[in-house]
């Protein structure tokens, strides 16, 4: 196995990062948007380090003890809401989460991440680095892309989408809304952070308009940036594999036919849990994190994916195992019950 990792090394010249993180929490704390609010308004799913909390400000690389993701260096936090089934009498279960089989590495088994996401840091393209200096975010920065307040086609962005999963390796046939049709190995969300950056603020009053987005999502070529925001920064992208098997005898799309015009002829039972089973409000939300200039020293080098470091193999990034990775957790903050079969989505209807 070794020597394919070398040649890979040696015949390419882009940069990007793949990385896992495994679960650090579940829970209804929003540190970004909802500061101090305990519980904040509905259930996210959160990966990377320990130092998430219903507060945070700061630099957050230098706070907590350590992180679930590969990368050991990256404190970050990222989070989405949390998807449940309901059932059709009534009840909501949340849905588990598998981890992406493509990121293992030699006695490392992807199989053994818990949960998480895989995060993305990539540059021009999914297979190339392109020609542009990639400026890292600076400590303190953060931002969300989607709303959760989108409810038409209309309100969807480029690169917030789903994949009906076929089997877990299936990619690409992208959807702004949820799939109608029962997908035999899960639903794929996929998030695309905007990348152009005002070059000055690390935060803004909605979280998002210091960040201008010209991706195209799919990991295509992007658009320039513009003058407002000229300062070009890595492309973080989130995939996340909902795994909706458990749940495939418990409904047929034809139980739910809601009888609109949209040619779906059955609702589909899946909800993100602020309560949106079209899925066009899916967001996202980051708290850069990473020590130092770890980040900036990856970007600035010509490493890729397993060859800028894989659980338990070094390169450009330290890294850590895939065991180190899952025993780092946060306790809940807020005393509730997320998981199991629940009456209401926790948070609805609205306290
Ligand atoms: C999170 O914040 C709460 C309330 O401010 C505090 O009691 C708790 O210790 C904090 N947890 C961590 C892991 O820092
Ligand atoms: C709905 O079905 C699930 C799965 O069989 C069950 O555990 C749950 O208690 C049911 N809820 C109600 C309200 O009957
Ligand atoms: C990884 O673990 C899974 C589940 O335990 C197992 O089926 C698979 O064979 C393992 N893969 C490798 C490469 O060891
Ligand atoms: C779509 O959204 C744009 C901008 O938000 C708005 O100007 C336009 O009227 C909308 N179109 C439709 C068909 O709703
Ligand atoms: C998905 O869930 C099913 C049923 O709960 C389980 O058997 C299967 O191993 C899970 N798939 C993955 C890829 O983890
Ligand atoms: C919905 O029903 C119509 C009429 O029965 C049928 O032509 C169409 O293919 C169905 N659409 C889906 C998505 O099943
Ligand atoms: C990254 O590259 C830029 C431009 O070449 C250089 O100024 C900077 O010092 C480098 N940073 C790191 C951490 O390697």
């Amino acid at each position: 196995m070794k020597w394919s990792v070398l040649l890979l090394q040696a015949g390419l010249s882009q940069a990007a990062l793949r990385f896992g993180c495994s679960s650090v929490s579940i829970q209804r704390l929003d540190p970004l948007v909802e500061p101090g609010n305990i519980p904040s308004s509905h259930v996210h799913q959160i990966v990377g380090g320990n130092a998430f909390n219903a507060t945070m400000t700061g630099d957050i690389g230098e706070k907590g003890s350590c992180t679930t993701c590969a990368y050991s260096e990256d404190f970050s936090n990222y989070w989405t809401a949390a998807m449940y089934f309901k059932h059709k009498n009534g009840s909501y279960h949340r849905v588990p989460i598998f981890p992406n089989a493509q990121l293992g590495y030699e006695g490392q088994n992807a199989s053994d991440i818990k949960g998480g996401m895989t995060v993305y840091y990539t540059q021009e393209s999914f297979d190339s680095n392109g020609a542009q200096h990639i400026t890292a975010f600076p400590p303190g920065f953060r931002m969300t892309v989607g709303n959760p307040g989108v409810t038409s086609l209309n309100g969807t962005r480029p690169g917030l989408r789903y994949t009906c999963l076929q089997t877990i390796l299936t990619r690409g046939s992208e959807t702004p809304d949820l799939p109608s049709r029962p997908c035999p190995a899960g639903i794929m969300a996929i998030h695309h952070f905007p990348a152009c950056w005002d070059g000055k603020n690390v935060d803004s009053p909605d979280h998002q308009s210091h960040m201008f987005s010209t991706t195209k999502g799919g990991f295509r070529v992007a658009d320039p940036c513009p003058a407002s925001h000229p300062i070009r920064t890595p492309q973080v992208a989130y995939e996340t594999l909902w795994n909706t098997t458990a749940f495939a005898d418990m409904w047929r799309p034809e139980d739910n036919d809601d009888d609109d015009d949209d040619g779906n002829n059955g609702s589909q039972p899946f909800v993100w849990s602020y309560n949106d089973a079209k899925g066009y409000g899916t967001h996202a939300d980051y708290v850069f994190g990473w020590k130092g200039d770890s980040l900036q020293r990856a970007m600035n080098d010509s490493c890729m994916f397993h060859g800028c470091g894989s659980p338990g193999m070094q390169g450009v990034l330290k890294t850590q195992t895939v065991a180190e990775m899952n025993a780092c957790a946060v306790k809940s903050t807020v005393d509730e019950e997320v998981e199991g079969w629940l009456d209401e989505l926790p948070g609805y209807p609205m306290e």
